[in-house]
């Protein structure tokens, strides 16, 4: 599934391009049985993870800042919907916000379907990546009637590097308006991102802040209604984001972002730092050799 001349244009013009088909119905079905029989492990487990909550809309980042999510990098853990005091209750029996951030890595119905995936390779090779790697994954939940919204941002305000960074999120129902589907300012990728989510130094860099928040002007936004399985290509400086899910409908979404390695510097102040000696994200080929 390679891209052609005018796909590769049109993402390089618009910062986001949908892909067709990307996974098969039948693979769209396995990935959600998959996250299901981890949902049923995790419950039926002696050792169940603490878990945590998680609210995209917060500004200022203080619900990323926990253990939990600053150690979730190379990680299954569960993050949950952050309710109103209302709605509230224990945390394991609110609805699930999303699993992350290592799917690709430790579950082999994952990381068939992204890491190990033939696709993944001929899209990132179309884009001209050389030495590409998987630094998170995600399955995204965005429930019937819970699911929050996420606020407009670049994805390079949480994943900041010197070399290009692309998102490949694939919905595995329809993506609609009225479930919560994506939305883009096209050719915002243009501009330089302003704002970044970084370590801090006073907290010896165990939290998080955001730099410079930004403010979107909301008629600018066009919604990109996609079906179950299609691809979209997210560049890491374009502006996006999605509304709450207020229809009958779930959307989950299977997410994951790739990372050039040849000659592009990581920052130290990301969330995110690759693990294990040498330390690396993980390759999905690499070009250079
Ligand atoms: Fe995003």
């Amino acid at each position: 599934m390679s891209l052609n001349q005018q796909q590769v244009n049109q993402f390089n013009s618009q910062g986001f391009l949908v892909v067709p088909n990307f996974y098969s119905p039948e693979q769209c079905k396995l990935l959600k049985a998959e996250i299901h029989r981890i949902i049923e492990d995790e419950k039926n487990s002696t050792h169940q993870s603490e878990g945590a909550t998680f609210n995209a809309e917060v500004e200022d980042g203080k619900q990323n800042t926990e253990k939990y999510f600053m150690e979730s990098g190379d990680k299954i853990r569960f993050f949950y919907e952050d309710l109103s005091e209302k709605e509230s209750c224990e945390l394991q029996d609110r609805p699930l916000n999303k699993i992350a951030h290592a799917l690709h890595w430790h579950n082999n119905v994952f990381k068939q379907l992204s890491l190990d995936y033939n696709k993944t390779s001929s899209i990132l090779r179309s884009l001209g990546y050389v030495k590409p790697s998987i630094c998170q994954s995600m399955y995204i939940f965005k429930r019937e009637k819970v699911g929050g919204a996420v606020r407009p941002h670049a994805d390079g305000t949480f994943l900041m590097t010197s070399g290009p960074v692309v998102g490949l999120w694939m919905p595995l129902e329809d993506a609609t308006v009225t479930n919560g589907c994506l939305w883009f300012e096209p050719g915002s990728h243009r501009n330089e991102i302003q704002s970044f989510y970084e370590r801090t130094e006073e907290s010896n860099f165990k939290t998080m802040k955001l730099r410079n928040p930004q403010q979107y002007d909301d008629s600018k936004f066009v919604p990109c209604e996609v079906k179950a399985g299609d691809l979209v290509l997210i560049d890491k400086a374009v502006i996006h984001k999605s509304e709450k899910n207020t229809s009958e409908k779930p959307r989950d979404a299977f997410t994951f972002h790739v990372n050039e390695n040849y000659n592009a510097d990581w920052s130290k102040l990301n969330w995110l730092q690759p693990t294990g000696s040498p330390a690396s994200f993980s390759k999905i080929y690499d070009d250079s050799i």
